[in-house]
Order: C-alpha cells, then structure tokens, then sequence
C-alpha cells in the first residue's frame, strides 16, 4: 500500500471561494455553473487509516481500505454509527487528520494526487468556531470582505452577504450576538447554520461538512440539506456525514457512503441503498425510514442493549419468524460488508473511479485559494474586525484597564511624592521595578480572549481566509490603542502621583518603557499560545516563564552577581525586565542628587548610586536598553510568525515521515495483520436483531 501522507495535525481544506453561483454578482464566476462539464473530481483509493500502537497491543484501524469518489454536481452522504469513522474519513480527505494516526492510500483530486489544504476546499467542522462578540451579519460580512474579490463593489458584495443570510434562514437573528461566556448570544441550531453560511458564501469547489444537522429540529435539518443541495446543483461537490436523517433529509442526497467500524457497508447512489440492503437479505420495512433501517442493521451497539434487556429480563418475545432477523446486528453487518464488497455497486464504484483516476486537467476547474481578497484588503478587514471584538469583550482590555488604574493608584498612593532622601534612593529603584517588570506582567489577563481569537485564526487559516503575515500584522495594529491606553493611565497615573522627575522628556521615556515592556508580554502570550495547545496550560507556562524572566532582571539579585553561565548570558540578557530595569532607573536618578545616610556628608549622585548600588553599567545610554527591548519584541513576534508557519510547512514533513516509521514498524508486528472483515462468532456475542424488532425504541 502506498503512502499518501501522514496524519495531518493542522493542515486541511479551506474555502475554496472560486466563484459564484449564477444568481449571484455577476464577475466572478468560474465556469462551474449548472450543466458545466468542468468541477471537483475526488477520488480515495484504498484508503486506511490506523492508530499506531508501539506496544504489545493491537493496532487500531479507524478506516480500512475504503474506496470512493465524489463528483460536481452531487451531494454525498457518510452515514454510519457513532464511532464508525466518518469524522475520520472526512478528515483523511481533507488532509486534516491529527497526529498520532497514520494514513494510507490514494486521494486523487481531478486525477492527481494533490494536497487538499489552506483554501483548496472549504471545511464545515463539527464544533462552531467563532467570534461571540460580532453579530451574524458582521460575520459573514468581515468573511465576505476577507474572501470575496477585491473587484466586486460594496453592493454587490451587501447583496451576496444578505442572500446568505436568507439562504440559511438567519434573518431574524441577524443582528444579535454570537454570544461567549459572559453573553448569552444565538442557539445552538443558529450557530451551526451560521458556521455553514460561512463556507458556502464563496461556493467552494469542495465543499465538506460533519454533521452539519446535529442539533438542528427537522425542519432547519431538511432547510440545510435542501442549501447544501442546491449549492451542488451549482456545480460544487458536497461531502456530508450525517446522523440519522429524516426521510425526507435522506431523500435529498445523491450518493450514500455507509460505514460501519471503518468498513465501507454501502457506497452508491442514495436511492438504490434500499434495492441492496433487500438483495443483502435484510429489506427495509415499508413504514420505516429507510436511513434508520441501515444504521439499525449495521450499528454494533444494538447488540449490547439487547444483551443488557435481555439480562434484565425486559425482553422475553422473540419473533422466529423471519430467520435473518434472528441473526445479530455484527453477523449483519458483517454479511453486507461481504456482500457489497461482490456487488453490482461496488463494481460499478470501481469502474467509476478508474476513469475518474485518469481524468486530464481539462476536465477540472483550476484549483484556487480560499481567498481572492487582495493583501491591503484582507488586513485592512481583520484590523476592523479585531477591534471590534477587543472593544466589545470585557475581558480583553477594558478589565485589565480598570486593574491598571487600580493598581496605578496603589503604587501612586504607597510610594506618594517619593522626594530625595536617603530612603527614597532605594523606593524609587523598586517603584521602577515594580512598574515595568512586574505591573506589565498583569497582561497574562488578555490570554483566554487571545486564545479564543487563536482558534478563529486557525479555523479560517485552514479554510484559506488568508495569512500568517497578515493575522499577526491585523493584531498588533488593533491591539495598538489598547496597549497605549494601558501605558498612558499607567504612566500617567504612578509618574505624577510618586513624582518621579518634572521634565517631560523622562515621562515620554517612562511611558516608552511601560509600552514596550507591555508588547514584550503580549508578544511572548502569543509564542506561548502557538505552542500550548490549551489556555491554562498557556497561563501556566507563560507564568513560569515570566517569572525566569523577573528572577534574571536584576531586581532580587544584581546583574553583575548573577551567575555568568546561563543566568546573566543569555538568560538575563534575553529578560526585557533587566533592559526595563535598567532604562527606568537609568531614566530616573541620572542627574539627581540625593541626601547622604550621615548627615554633612557629600551628597549621593545619581550616576554613582546606579553603578555602586544597582551594579548596572554606565557604558550605553537608557535609549539602548529601549532598543533592546523593541529589538526582544520583534524577536518574539518574528518568532510567533515562524511557529505558526513551521506548524504549516514543516510538520505535514514531519508527519510523513513518522507515518513512514510507524508502518515499517506496524508491518513487523502480527497485530498489524488485515482484520478479517466477517467477525469471529467467538469474539461477538450475537444477539438478534428479531429481538430488536419486537421493540418500538431498542433503549427501555
Ligand atoms: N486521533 C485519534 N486518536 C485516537 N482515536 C481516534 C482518533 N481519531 C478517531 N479515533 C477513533 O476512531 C473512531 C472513529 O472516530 P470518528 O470521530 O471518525 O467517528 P464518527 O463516526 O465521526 O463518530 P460520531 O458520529 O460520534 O461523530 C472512534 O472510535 C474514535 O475514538
Ligand atoms: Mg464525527
């Protein structure tokens, strides 16, 4: 078996946004209209998916040599029991697998193997990624401005926004929030349905949704489907796993891709599942819901509660009847794995995917990305965007504004007109340490809100909304006034109440620091945030961290004292608190003089006290110790950029490789050996599904 890839931990599909529907602006279709030969062909051969197991346990396979394709112009359904592998499947097509599983096979898009990911397809998960503090229409307006062309004017643009809207029945919640944990914002149903008219606002090419209906009653579930139809009638290629649809939902997909503990049990059109299923022995009662009847035959779990009702005696008539339904749900299902895989349908199945494997590129649309916003245009929306929602989550800034203030009024109150006694020498040095090495550490407070606008960035990476560049570039712009509030109330606040020097220029200075010290935290959040996969977890390594930093500034011991390995080079070196130190101080007491400890001796110069006492040197001026710290924060912000497009380019490599590793291991071990597909009697206790009929709900 070839390897196609590694499990994919972050990289996956994305909008495709080529073009238009034809009742949409004129200009920017891409030939993929209704009755268009042209379109997405997606193709999976032998696809398998396993979860490696280096220990003496079996290794799990999660999909086993499923084979399948999905052509323009229809709309597929992957049906199949919880747990069965549908999630799986969509995300091994999408290239969006996690890590720790490993992939084999072919997916071909358009007759070559390609990989599906930032914008080459647009990907509806099942959780709902988005911002509580907009509203559903600046949503979906910020990601038209974000995706659709540059070209298209404002009201062409308005009208496809408000189309959306209506396409997904969101008008009457289209002013009201999202919502997030301190605001109770739009249903469970309106989310989903939001996070779908997100994606199909651009028509993607190839367009994948994981259960786009759960949560949703039947009549928003058949109103979805029923969008997701007509956008593949447009010419696009729509993927969907979905959980128990109603008749009339299961009535409108084309095709059915039937799984069951990763096992393809039906591949084909939708509308001859009943015709097989009757052939396979177990036909579908004329009163039932044809899609319940297959999960019914297929989903495992059954088995279990007839054990358990039988267990409890809740179950005593058994009809003898009909004789294949006393045969249990894994015999069944074992029976139509077999059977499909000799049938007519996977025959059929087969041929298709043949010709499609060798389908030239005339046949395909070109391939473009989720984005065709310009550069200027995508970060001039994501600065609008990210203030707004800095402005309207209270727990980005604004708290840590009030904390700020409260805080300045502590400091200013404590060390109150500080003077230049003898004492005050050693007050004014803490009151500057305090300030700009530890007060700035109160920045940790913004990190969930961050990390929150973290998950929305890589969502709409993913779906290739638009860049790393951009995102960090929108963030330091909007986050900008912010940070210069917090710096002027500080400033201000502790300087003219502890009144540290009259001149203007040493307040200019002062706030200087405080604002560079504040970006410095912000920035190392952000590298942290990259890098820690949860926000407590952030918090605590950004803690630790801050705190290395505090213990090398030269505060609680003096710089040249600090132990010349490690700690003074690089650690103190690296710590913006030791340059802050220094400027502050540097800021403060050159050119003052201060009383004596005796009285009638000379007075103490403040250029003297900062070597003799602070051990910090004289030799460069307080705007270097700025510049270092201007030079550490884009150090960490060129740094956060690295990491998020290392995590891009290099891990998809990284994967490969494990995944090659990992099958040469697999391949020695006899667990790895190909699962029979007809279960052993001896390891599934079988339990009829007869006994199951008997019931009106199989639950007590
Ligand atoms: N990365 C992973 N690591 C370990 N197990 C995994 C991983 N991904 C999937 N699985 C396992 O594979 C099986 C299939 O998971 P999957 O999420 O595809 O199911 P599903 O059909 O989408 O279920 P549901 O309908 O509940 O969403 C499950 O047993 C799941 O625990
Ligand atoms: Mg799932």
């Amino acid at each position: 078996m070839e390897i196609e890839a590694a499990a994919s931990g972050t990289h996956g599909g994305g909008g495709g946004g080529s073009g238009g529907s034809s009742e949409r602006a004129e200009g920017w279709a891409d030939g993929v209209g209704s009755g268009s030969v042209k379109g997405s062909y997606l193709v999976w051969e032998d696809l398998s998916v396993v979860l490696p197991n280096f220990s003496d346990g079996p290794t799990k396979r999660l999909l086993n040599g499923l084979k399948g394709f999905a052509e323009p112009g229809r709309i597929m359904a992957i049906m199949g029991p919880s747990g069965s592998g549908k999630s799986t499947l969509l995300d091994a097509l999408a290239g969006r697998l996690s890590r720790n599983v490993v992939m084999t096979g072919n997916i071909l898009f358009n007759g070559n193997k390609k990989r599906l990911d930032y914008g080459a397809i647009a990907y509806v998960t099942q959780e709902d990624v988005l911002l509580g503090t907009m509203s559903v229409r600046e949503t979906i307006a910020y990601s038209a401005n974000l995706r659709l062309p540059t070209t298209m004017s404002k009201e062409e643009l308005n009208s496809i926004v408000e189309e959306t809207i209506i396409e997904m029945g969101l008008y009457d919640c289209a002013d009201r929030l999202i919502g997030n944990w301190h605001l109770r914002g739009i249903s469970g149903g309106e989310k989903k349905r939001l996070s779908i008219a997100l994606e199909i606002l651009t028509r993607p090419c190839l367009l994948f949704l994981d259960e786009p209906t759960s949560g949703l009653d039947s009549a928003s579930a058949f109103f979805v489907v029923q969008t997701l139809r007509n956008v593949a009638r447009d010419g696009r290629t729509v993927i969907s796993s979905i959980h128990q649809p109603s008749s009339e939902v299961f009535a409108l997909f084309d095709d059915l891709f039937l799984l069951s503990s990763g096992e393809t049990v039906y591949f084909g059109e939708a509308k001859n599942a009943v015709e097989f299923f009757a052939e396979a022995g177990v036909p579908c009662p004329s009163r039932r819901n044809p899609s319940d009847h297959f999960l019914r035959c297929i989903n495992k779990d059954f088995d279990k509660v007839t054990a358990t009702l039988k267990g409890s005696l809740k179950l005593r008539d058994v009809p003898k009847s009909d004789p294949l339904m006393n045969l249990a749900t894994a015999e069944i299902r074992a029976t139509l794995v077999e059977k499909y895989r000799y049938s007519k349908y996977a025959t059929r199945a087969r041929k298709r995917i043949q010709e499609l494997s060798t389908i030239g590129e005339d046949h395909a649309i070109e391939m473009k990305s989720g984005s065709q916003a310009s550069w200027w245009k995508q970060l001039l929306t994501l600065v609008r965007r990210s203030s707004l929602n800095m402005s309207r989550d209270v727990g980005y800034y604004w708290l840590r504004i009030i904390i700020y203030i409260v805080v300045s009024i502590c400091v200013g109150t404590i060390y109150f007109d500080v003077g230049n006694s003898y004492t005050a020498i050693y007050a004014r040095a803490s009151c500057t340490a305090f300030i700009t090495g530890f007060m700035t550490f109160m920045s940790i407070g913004g990190f969930p809100s961050f990390v929150e606008e973290m998950k929305v960035f890589y969502k709409e990476r993913l779906n290739g909304y638009y860049g790393v560049s951009v995102f960090i570039l929108s963030n330091f712009i909007s986050s900008f006034p912010f940070l210069v509030a917090i710096t002027l109330v500080t400033g201000t606040i502790t300087y003219y109440t502890v009144k540290f020097r009259p001149e203007f220029s040493h307040y200019v200075f002062f706030c200087l620091n405080i604002f560079t010290s504040i970006s410095v935290i912000e920035s190392l959040m952000m590298v942290v945030a990259s890098l820690v996969p949860n926000f407590l977890m952030g918090i605590i390594v950004g803690a630790g961290i801050m705190g290395i930093l505090m213990m090398t500034s030269g505060f609680f011991r003096l710089l040249p004292d600090l132990p010349k390995l490690f700690w003074r080079y690089p650690v103190s070196f690296l710590s913006f608190g030791s340059w802050g130190i220094q400027g502050g101080i540097k800021n403060d007491l050159i050119g003052l003089e201060f009383d004596p400890l005796f009285p009638g001796e000379p007075k103490l110069k403040g250029a003297y006290i900062i070597r003799k006492f602070y051990g910090i040197p004289l030799d460069h001026s307080k705007w270097w110790d700025l510049s270092a710290i201007v030079a550490i924060l884009i150090i960490y912000r060129i740094l956060f950029f690295v990491i998020l497009k290392f995590k891009e380019r290099a891990s998809p490599l990284f994967q490969t490789l494990y995944a090659k590793r990992a099958l040469q291991q697999l391949h020695k071990r006899p667990s790895f050996r190909k699962m029979p597909s007809f279960p052993s009697r001896r390891h599934n206790p079988l339990y009829s599904l007869s006994s199951q009929e008997g019931l009106g709900s199989p639950l007590p």
